[in-house]
C-alpha cells in the first residue's frame, strides 16, 4: 500500500490538494481532521465541558466513527448518523483544536487512521500525519501559506456556503488554531524532517496538485 501525508496549518489547502491528488489516481482521500471535529460536535451535542480533559476522555468510548465515500464524497458518521455538514462550524473547528490536546482522543483516532491507511492506497490529510500517524508514508507534503492567505481562503469558502463572518473575526480564529496546533504538547504540528515544504501563497491549487503529482512520479520511478 501506498500512503501520502499532507499536513499543514488550518486553510493551508490541505483538504483541497489532497481530494484533487486521490481523485486523480482513484485513491481513498482521508480528512483526518474531520475526525477530531466529531469528537468536538459529540461533546457539544451532550453539554459534555470541552475543557474538562477527563470527561472528554471518558466519553470517547461512547463515540464510534466511520467514513464512507459517497459519490466520490467523503462522508463521516457519528454512531452510525451522518454529521459531514455539521461538523464545519467555526465553533466545532475551535472545539476540534481543543479535544486535539487530549492525549486520549488523539490515541483512539491515530489507531483509527492507522487501520484505514493499512486497507488501501491513501492521501491522509492532518497536522501529525508525517511525523506520527504514518512515520513510513512514502511521501511527506508540508503545506503552508501566510496566515492572511489562509484567512481570505477561509472568508471566501465561507461566503459561498452564505456564511458572513467579518475577516478580521476569520482571521483571529485562524491565529488562535495556529497557537492550539503548532504548542500543544502532544503531536504538535510540525514538518517531519523528511517532509517536503510547500508554500502555497499566492499559488494556485492545480499548481500544487501536479507538484505533489510529480514528486509521486519521481518515487514511482526510483522504486522499479
Ligand atoms: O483540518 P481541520 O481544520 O478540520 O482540523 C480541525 C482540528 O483538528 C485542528 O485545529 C487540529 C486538529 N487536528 C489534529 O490535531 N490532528 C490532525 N491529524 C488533524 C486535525
Amino acid at each position: 500500500m501506498i500512503s501520502v501525508a499532507i499536513d499543514g496549518p488550518a486553510g493551508a489547502g490541505k483538504s483541497t490538494i489532497a481530494k484533487e491528488v486521490a481523485k486523480k489516481l482513484g485513491w481513498i482521500y482521508i480528512d483526518t481532521g474531520a475526525m477530531y471535529r466529531v469528537v468536538a460536535f459529540y461533546c457539544i451535542e451532550n453539554n459534555i465541558d470541552l475543557n474538562n480533559e477527563i470527561k472528554v476522555t471518558e466519553e470517547m468510548e461512547n463515540i464510534c466513527i466511520n467514513l464512507s465515500q459517497i459519490n466520490e464524497v467523503q462522508h463521516i458518521f457519528l454512531n452510525e448518523r451522518d454529521v459531514t455538514d455539521e461538523i464545519r462550524t467555526a465553533k466545532i473547528s475551535n472545539g476540534a483544536s481543543l479535544v486535539a490536546t487530549y492525549s486520549a482522543v488523539r490515541e483512539k483516532l491515530v489507531s483509527l487512521q492507522r487501520i484505514l491507511a493499512k486497507r488501501e492506497n491513501v492521501i491522509m490529510d492532518g497536522r501529525d500525519i508525517g511525523t506520527v500517524v504514518l512515520p513510513n508514508a512514502e511521501l511527506k507534503i508540508f503545506l503552508t501559506a501566510s496566515s492572511c492567505e489562509r484567512a481570505n481562503r477561509r472568508f471566501k469558502e465561507q461566503m459561498q456556503k452564505g456564511i458572513e463572518q467579518p475577516y478580521a473575526e476569520v482571521l483571529e480564529e485562524i491565529n488562535k488554531r495556529d497557537e492550539l496546533d503548532y504548542k500543544r504538547e502532544v503531536s504538535p504540528l510540525k514538518k517531519a524532517d523528511d517532509a517536503i515544504e510547500i508554500d502555497t501563497t499566492g499559488y494556485p491549487s492545480n499548481m500544487v496538485v501536479d507538484l505533489v503529482l510529480k514528486k509521486l512520479n519521481e518515487i514511482d520511478k526510483s522504486s522499479k
